[in-house]
């Protein structure tokens, strides 16, 4: 009989669960809402990246329904053979005019935006100078474009600087930060890194998933936050999470955006969103330009229930932003603690090892503009009560 050659994924699998890091996928029952049925349990959500609430708007479904109507389910080719729907034109147009930039191109997700990005517009004889906590699509992307990667300490912009002063000036540079960084919700050093860029001649790039639907005029993420428009040549954002659908996109001059529809391999080689997805996009805009109360109930909500995690007593480390992380430092900890919230009516996900350092294990939480503050008091008196029992506060 044929050994498995697969074998030692297994025992991969077996040291995960020894050190207390393997985990069960939660498996969502019904709709992705602030009260969600997961694992057949009925909990306060506090794990989506669902921030607005737009997972469920009524605008939404109804023209994801219409185009799915309209045009069917799938768009049928890679976006530069047959696959470029109106609805997708029609979405970079008016992502572009949100963003104000001249140009946007949508991916499948922010990770191909991300990885197919950066690995397109650099190559081997360049440099990528990037935040330590940067987000893995951003390292791939690196990674894959074969430049040199220097990292500099997290928000060190001094750091940054010097590391940008030490390259050739005949080579090319990126400085790339997340807006948001997604496991301790603070916000990267992006108006001293705009001007490490402008100083030296380099390409500033910002990934601003968690920024998008957030921060800045109605949602227009951490450029527009710190009045920084014109300053950063490449802004990617996602439409996965406060947008509430899926993809990703890029947004820049004309130049860079037709470029990546002749080189970013996403784009080239992967098929296009389904009608419903871009349909979906364009009605979450008209909700950000016309619902500007949603990211103030966000915004409220996210003072309150941190506000309520550090009374507790509570490590909810540097965030300044609705992701409020609760710091456990062992993992073992901080899934038992998820645990335990979880049979209390609360999913609060367990962060470990390999998404933050080893001794950084955390519960991350959530908030969203559609959360009550029944909801939200609730979470409070469970993390109290189980934090207390489990030694945490
Ligand atoms: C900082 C950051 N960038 C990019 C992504 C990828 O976005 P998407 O989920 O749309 O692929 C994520 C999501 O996990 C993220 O947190």
């Amino acid at each position: 009989m044929r050994s498995d050659p697969l074998r030692y994924l297994a025992d991969e699998l077996d040291s995960l669960r020894q050190q207390g890091l393997y985990r069960q996928l939660r498996v969502l029952d019904g709709e992705q809402k602030a009260h969600a049925s997961f694992d057949h349990r009925s909990v306060v959500n506090l794990s989506s990246n669902n921030y607005l609430g737009l997972t469920t708007h009524p605008a939404l479904r109804e023209r994801a329904l219409d185009a799915t109507r309209a045009f069917g389910v799938g768009s049928g080719s890679v976006r530069p053979i047959a696959g470029t729907l109106s609805l997708h034109m029609e979405l970079e147009r008016k992502l572009a005019e949100f963003k104000q930039t001249e140009a946007t191109v949508v991916f499948q997700s922010g990770f191909a935006a991300n990885a197919g990005t950066v690995s397109a517009i650099l190559g081997k004889d360049d440099f990528i100078v990037s935040d330590e906590l940067n987000h893995a699509s951003i390292i791939d992307g690196a990674r894959l474009s074969r430049a040199t990667i220097k990292v500099f300490p997290h928000r060190d912009a001094r750091a940054a600087r010097a590391i940008v002063a030490a390259l050739p000036r005949d080579r090319r540079t990126v400085i790339i930060t997340d807006g948001v960084f997604s496991m301790d919700g603070d916000i990267g050093a992006l108006p001293e890194l705009c001007d490490v860029a402008d100083e030296f001649g380099c390409i500033m790039m910002v990934d601003d998933a968690h920024a998008s639907g957030v921060f800045g005029r109605n949602g227009r993420g951490t450029v527009d936050h710190f009045g920084l428009h014109g300053r950063v040549d490449v802004q990617v954002g996602t439409l996965s999470k406060a947008i509430g659908v899926l993809g990703g996109y890029v947004a820049g001059s004309k130049a860079l955006i037709e470029f990546l529809y002749h080189r970013a391999r996403p784009f080239l080689f992967s098929t296009s969103h389904p009608p419903a997805v871009p349909a979906a996009c364009l009605a979450a805009i008209h909700v950000l330009e016309t619902e500007p109360q949603l990211i103030e109930r966000l915004w409220d909500n996210t003072r309150f229930f941190k506000g309520g995690l550090q009374a507790l007593g509570f490590n909810t480390g540097v965030s300044e932003s609705p992701i409020t992380p609760v710091i456990v430092g062992d993992a073992t900890r901080a899934v038992r603690l998820s645990d335990e919230l979880f049979q209390a009516g609360v999913f609060a996900q367990a962060i470990g090892f390999p998404t933050v350092a080893r001794d950084k294990a955390r519960v991350r939480t959530i908030v969203t503009a559609t959360h009550t503050p029944d909801d939200l008091q609730f979470a409070l008196d469970c993390f109290g009560r189980v934090g207390r029992a489990l030694g945490v506060i």
